[in-house]
């Protein structure tokens, strides 16, 4: 029996990279990584990454090469499924179940409104939370606001498998100013705010709809975007290798 990790990376700000970030993290962890993965698209109406999957089932079936591509790499691709959150989460449960035991790590794409019937019932259902940052105010805020919630009401309390959350700088721009990075990292610090050592760059790259894949493993131009060291983060701390060494709650 596999011990089953569900994951969210979830913010209550739109358009942060929860999505694509999802998609390509799961992709690395199953296709480069070979562990056992599912995805559940609870993002309703959006439903981004249940659509594109579709979409690239339909684009595999009109595209010869793309087609020859998929085949040449003998791929399988992980599940995903839909589900709404609902105030008793009943559909959602059932799917949880479903994964639970047989699968590694269960991505779950959320809403990002804390103000939904059921969301609080589903961050209780994840073991780890990883929260995409921007060097913004308004990113920030949100963040801050999210995280104070998931503290107050969820993590270590009795009905809650929430172990950890993670907060991720996504769309590094290296020729801005550090000033505003070195403050955010400071501030963190101080709270005693759990901050992964990686910033995953802002790159032309993950804007390409060709190249965000749920079919297949990270694309070439992506290699330096840092991404793929997110993934090795999410893989050490599901199998609970280095959770000590970066939360910095302890003493
Ligand atoms: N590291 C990155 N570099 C450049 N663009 C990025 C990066 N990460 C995400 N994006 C882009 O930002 C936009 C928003 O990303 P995405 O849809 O994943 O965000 P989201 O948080 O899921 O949004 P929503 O709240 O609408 O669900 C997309 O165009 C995506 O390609
Ligand atoms: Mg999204």
């Amino acid at each position: 029996m596999k011990q089953t990790k569900f994951i969210a990376i979830s913010s209550q700000k739109g358009g942060v990279g929860k999505s694509t970030l999802t998609v390509i993290t799961a992709s690395i962890l199953s296709y480069l990584r070979h562990k056992k993965v599912a995805v559940i698209d609870a993002d309703f109406p959006q439903q981004f990454i249940y659509n594109l999957r579709d979409t690239e089932l339909k684009t595999i079936k009109d595209d010869p090469i793309r087609a020859e591509a998929f085949v040449r790499q003998q791929l399988h691709p992980y599940p995903i499924h839909s589900a709404v959150v609902s105030k008793d989460n009943n559909a959602f449960s059932s799917i949880c179940q479903q994964l639970d035991g047989n699968t590694d790590v269960v991505f779950v794409d959320l809403p990002g409104t804390m103000r939904l019937d059921g969301i609080s019932g589903v961050w209780r259902k994840m073991d780890y939370i990883f929260v995409p940052i921007e060097p913004d105010a308004e990113s920030l805020k949100s963040a801050i606001g999210y995280i104070s919630v998931l503290e107050d009401q969820i993590l270590n309390k009795p009905d809650s498998r929430l172990k950890n959350y993670f907060v991720i700088w996504n769309k590094y721009r290296k020729g801005e100013k550090q000033e505003i990075y070195n403050q955010v990292e400071a501030f963190f610090l101080k709270k005693h705010i759990p901050l992964l050592p990686v910033k995953i760059e802002d790159s032309v790259y993950f804007r390409r709809k060709d190249l965000r894949s749920t079919l297949l493993p990270l694309q070439k131009n992506m290699m330096h975007s840092h991404v793929v060291e997110f993934a090795a983060h999410i893989e050490d701390i599901i199998s609970k290798r280095s959770e000590e060494i970066i939360d910095n709650r302890l003493p």
